[in-house]
């Protein structure tokens, strides 16, 4: 795309209004969405409970909205009792048993489609299964498995009988699976023999064999559903085939009433400190949020197809493939490999084929795609999309304009979905039919979910265009109930820079004359690396955890694809490694973090010195590394340095 033209519609800073064709038809229109806007501007609690009663299908009727009294421990329809499987499945087989729910695309380009009912049998068979093997309700049952209905149907089995998923990305390493386990206690692990990425085969169960038995929390039972067919060691004793455990399982698994509160699932993200937090999700909440956002959010209408490209190991996974999409009786498609495998038309390939109508997915992987030129979308047909979406970073406008005018024709709305494994699901979004939306920015909130933007007081900075911390200020169905296991780190991390005032999301963020919001990023230790986030800590530690390693300090640099790299600044024990010792030592350590946490984690560079510049209290110079990482001016006072010349060292002019 000409340069020239990026140029002028950035310069215009133009907003894009939906056509009138999509408008006409959206499921929220400019009438409903005011209708909503106020009745939550009035009642908060009226608004939530209305659609927690239209929305989903209660066992047993709530009376309780929102329960206040262990603040921040909100809670909320706390009396009534819900099954987040039966509202996938059962309601959607008995309006419509055939419809297709999930199209599976293999790796290899073979397809097959399930329907909500083969759904729900296969679901309640497996989750028989789980009860066989002893699973109970609020046990925590870890997942760690390839991108295939498998792993859908684990986490409604879960759902099913009261269990707690514990989902972990295929992509993370046995060492991160392990952590995951012991701080879970999961006493039974679901995997898979391996999975299809990139022509190559990930070697699931290996990891998981290696995890079990360095946990220090004894797995009874690991269930291996074979994908791969690959030989892989198998356990006399702790393993089960997963078709061998349903062979004589029922059919039928009536899904049992649990409070609204019941915790859903444990989801492990990063944070500040070097180990990862289990974000704990309600049932009722969530599915109610999950549900009504995609409905408003992706337009969903009976004859779409949507495609959401996340992985069931992340939270996007979780409530726009697992949970949103079903609740709302939709058709998804689920792909199992890599997005340039075995070419960089993969997904555009996908989407013709499949006639995709809905496309979420990253910044990241527009931007990657972006790079292979116009020409390669231009080779298949994307004439049925009709909304796009992205999450999980800030998009520059280049690739927005690029996703807005090669992907989508011109014609499709682009919603650009802010939210957080915590909020559990969309907060601040275009609502398509009815938003101008902006290149850059999310625009504003969705009606009931209340945001700000504050100073370090914690005062409303109303001025347009100045920053501030991006705050929630009221409770929300869908909000993250704790940390598994940590209450104390649930109230420091969010609550307590406001004194419980508000719920501080991490960002920073401003408001621009239109109420459009622009997030401008983290404001603590993590950094967004393709999208995912990860803690500058969490890679310290995988570091200084090798023997060779004495100190290490990462911070983040912009990248181009990626939206941020690692960088990593390490000293060794013994002399720095210099010249080719120096490659070699840099390419053990990268290796061995991916060991430790996964090839995500892995640093794109890797700085030797003789020490870090610390100040005279002893703290990491953070500011300095960063601006040396972004080869800016130093601006930072290097006097207090017991020895200036090791900022050549990290300058690398050494
Ligand atoms: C962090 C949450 C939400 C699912 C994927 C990531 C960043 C997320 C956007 C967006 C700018 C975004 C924020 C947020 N983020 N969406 N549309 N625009 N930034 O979930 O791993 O919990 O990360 O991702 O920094 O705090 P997550």
């Amino acid at each position: 795309m000409a340069d020239e033209l990026i140029e002028s519609i950035l310069n215009e800073s133009r907003s894009f209004p939906p056509s009138k064709e999509f408008s006409d038809q959206a499921n929220i229109n400019e009438a409903k969405a005011e209708e909503m806007r106020k009745l939550a501007a009035d009642d908060h609690i009226k608004y939530w409970a209305k659609l927690a009663n239209e929305e989903l299908h209660w066992s047993r009727p709530f009376s309780n909205t929102l329960d206040d009294s262990k603040a921040p421990n909100y809670e909320w329809f706390n009396d009534g009792e819900i099954n987040a499987s039966y509202n996938s499945l059962d309601v959607n087989v008995s309006k419509n048993p055939h419809k297709t729910a999930i199209i599976f695309e293999k790796e290899d380009g073979k397809s097959e489609s399930i329907t909500y009912k083969e759904l729900l049998l296969k679901t309640s068979q497996f989750a028989n299964g789980l009860k066989k093997i002893g699973v109970e309700p609020m046990d925590r049952v870890v997942i760690y498995m390839p991108m295939c209905p498998e792993a859908v149907i684990a986490m409604q089995a879960c759902a099913r009988i009261g269990a707690i998923h514990s989902v972990v990305f295929g992509g993370f390493s046995s060492n991160a699976l392990k952590d995951r386990i012991e701080d879970a206690q999961s006493k039974i692990v679901i995997t898979a023999d391996g999975a299809f990425r990139g022509g190559g085969v990930i070697p699931l169960k290996q990891a998981t064999d290696e995890a079990v038995s360095q946990s220090s929390f004894k797995v009874n039972n690991v269930v291996v559903f074979k994908r791969t067919g690959e030989n892989v060691n198998f356990n006399k004793g702790t393993d089960i085939w997963w078709e061998d455990l349903v062979a004589d399982c029922d059919l039928v698994c009536e899904p049992k009433p649990l409070n609204a509160e019941h915790p859903l699932f444990i989801l492990y993200t990063s944070g500040s400190t070097g180990k990862p937090k289990g974000i704990q999700h309600a049932t009722a909440g969530y599915i109610l949020h999950a549900k009504t956002t995609f409905s408003w959010i992706f337009d969903i209408k009976n004859d779409d197809v949507f495609w959401c490209t996340a992985d069931v190991g992340w939270i996007t996974g979780h409530t726009y493939v697992a949970y949103g999409p079903l609740l709302s009786g939709a058709t998804i498609l689920i792909y199992e490999g890599a997005p340039t495998y075995p070419d960089v038309g993969r997904f555009w390939s996908i989407c013709e084929k499949h006639s995709v109508t809905i496309f979420y997915t990253a910044p990241t992987a527009i931007r990657a795609l972006m790079k292979h030129g116009d020409e390669i979308p231009a080779n298949y047909d994307l004439s049925k999309l009709r909304l796009l979406g992205t999450v999980g970073e800030p998009i520059n406008p280049e690739a927005w304009i690029w996703y807005h005018k090669v992907i989508g024709g011109e014609h499709c709305p682009i919603v650009d979905t802010w939210w957080q494994t915590e909020t559990g699901g969309a907060m601040i979004s275009p609502l398509p039919g009815i938003t101008n939306t902006k290149p850059g920015s999310c625009t504003t909130a969705i009606p009931g979910i209340d945001i700000d933007i504050v100073n370090e007081s914690g005062e409303p900075v109303d001025e347009p265009n100045q920053g501030g911390y991006l705050v929630i200020k009221k409770p929300w169905p869908s909000m993250l109930r704790t940390i598994w296991g940590d209450n104390q780190r649930y109230i420091d991390t969010y609550w307590e820079k406001f004194d419980g005032k508000y719920y501080v999301a991490g960002d920073s963020a401003y408001r621009d004359e239109d109420d459009c919001h622009w997030i401008m990023g983290r404001i603590d230790d993590v950094l967004n690396v393709s999208g995912h986030r990860l803690g500058t800590m969490e890679v310290e530690s995988a570091l200084v955890a090798n023997e060779k390693v004495a100190e290490a300090a990462v911070v983040g640099r912009p990248h181009e694809v990626k939206g941020e790299s690692i960088f990593a600044f390490v000293v060794t024990k013994g002399n720095r490694p210099t010249g080719n010792d120096a490659k070699t030592t840099q390419e053990e350590l990268r290796e061995w973090v991916a060991s430790q946490v996964g090839s995500i984690a892995k640093p794109d560079e890797i700085r030797f010195s003789d020490n870090l510049p610390k100040t005279r209290s002893g703290k990491i110079m953070r500011r300095l590394l960063r601006a040396i990482a972004r080869q800016e001016e130093i601006t930072q006072d290097i006097s207090t340095l017991e020895d200036e010349s090791i900022v050549k060292q990290l300058q690398g002019e050494e």
